[in-house]
């Protein structure tokens, strides 16, 4: 204020005071300078420059004061509202800084994170057993054999001695494919595969025939209508239950470690003569070491090996079969059978790409 001015009213507009603008300035300029976000800021911009700031409401009363103190009051007034302004576009200018340094550092992307948003899943175990059994035996110099899914009557049934009237033909539960007459079954197990060898080839024979084989069972905990099998054959001279027993005893090692061995139970199977029942002695099982029944074998049956063309007389040979799901269920200790089948990804994955 430059000079005292008689109708100049200190009492009425004391919102014009030089104290009071100095006050209404300081409290702004320190609640700018405490404001930590944009919205903080806001806040004090309307508390010290909107409609309602002390220093609005002083400017609308110069309107009032004479033509002197009005200049007066005027420049006081606009200079302070005008560190004010100063001010609050500082402090915008410092948190749009801080809030756009933050938003680079928060929002990064790093470009050489892995990238998994589609899961590549993970290899069926049934494949992958079914591979490992396979590279056991053709390490001893066995070639892989593969037959038809659809299969006639005489491979999988007539051809290994399973006569029409045979009762294990029924005892196997087969689906049957039209026409009835065809005489075409779906495989009931992987044995026809031993036919087509012997038939395509000359002995020495040594294969092995991984393979998918059905039966008309419910699916449930332990059966499923589609399941794996793998078969064994080796014809040659002088091939004798021996050699049956040791190369039994090396695949239960290759598969089941050091302590591994297999143990042969008298029974009976038309395609082999004598045939056992094959035990595994399965060092992992829970609840200590024990004999788990693992699958048939025994020495191929003359009248098979003379079915297809081979001289009994001059060739002998064994044979063994197992079915995949099982040695997986025991080797794993998998209870249900259905979690084979249904594909979830959960199950495959936990066996990762590696048995
Ligand atoms: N084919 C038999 C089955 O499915 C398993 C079997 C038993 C295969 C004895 C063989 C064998 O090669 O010698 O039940």
């Amino acid at each position: 204020m430059s000079a005292p001015n008689k109708s100049f009213d200190p009492v009425a507009v004391a919102a014009l005071q030089p104290a009071a603008v100095q006050a209404a300035v300081e409290q702004a300029l320190t609640d700018i300078e405490a404001a930590n976000t944009l919205d903080e800021l806001k806040t004090a911009r309307l508390a010290h420059s909107g409609e309602k700031a002390p220093l609005t409401l002083a400017n609308r009363e110069i309107g009032a004061l004479p033509p002197q103190a009005k200049a007066d009051a005027g420049q006081l007034i606009g200079r302070a509202r005008a560190e004010i302004k100063k001010a609050l576009e500082a402090r915008q200018v410092v948190l749009e800084d801080e809030r756009d340094a933050r938003a680079l550092s928060e929002e990064k992307v790093d470009v050489t994170l892995p990238w998994d948003r589609y899961p590549l899943g993970a290899r069926h175990p049934l494949s992958t057993i079914s591979e490992h059994i396979v590279d056991v035996f053709v390490a001893m110099g066995y070639e892989v054999a593969e037959g038809p899914e659809i299969e006639t009557e005489w491979h999988n049934f007539d051809a290994l001695n399973l006569a029409p009237d045979h009762p294990a033909r029924t005892m196997q539960d087969t689906f049957f494919v039209e026409a009835a007459d065809a005489g075409l079954v779906l495989r009931t197990h992987t044995s026809p595969v031993q036919i087509r060898s012997m038939l395509g080839s000359e002995p020495p024979i040594y294969v092995v025939c991984p393979g998918r084989v059905f039966r008309t069972d419910e699916l449930d905990a332990t059966h499923t209508p589609v399941f794996h099998q793998i078969e064994g054959l080796a014809v040659d001279e002088g091939i004798t239950m021996a050699d049956l027993k040791g190369t039994l005893d090396h695949f239960a090692v290759a598969m089941f470690g050091p302590d591994a061995k297999t143990r042969l139970r008298p029974s009976y199977f038309p395609f082999t003569e004598p045939s056992a029942e094959l035990d595994l002695w399965f060092p992992q099982a829970k609840g200590g070491p024990r004999w788990i029944e693992w699958g048939g074998c025994g020495m191929v049956n003359p009248r098979v090996l003379a079915a297809c063309g081979v001289d009994p007389d001059r060739f002998s040979g064994f044979a063994f079969g197992m079915g995949l799901e099982r040695t997986l269920m025991f080797r794993h200790g998998i209870t249900d059978m259905r979690d084979m089948v249904e594909g979830d990804v959960r199950f495959t994955t936990a066996f990762g790409s590696e048995l």
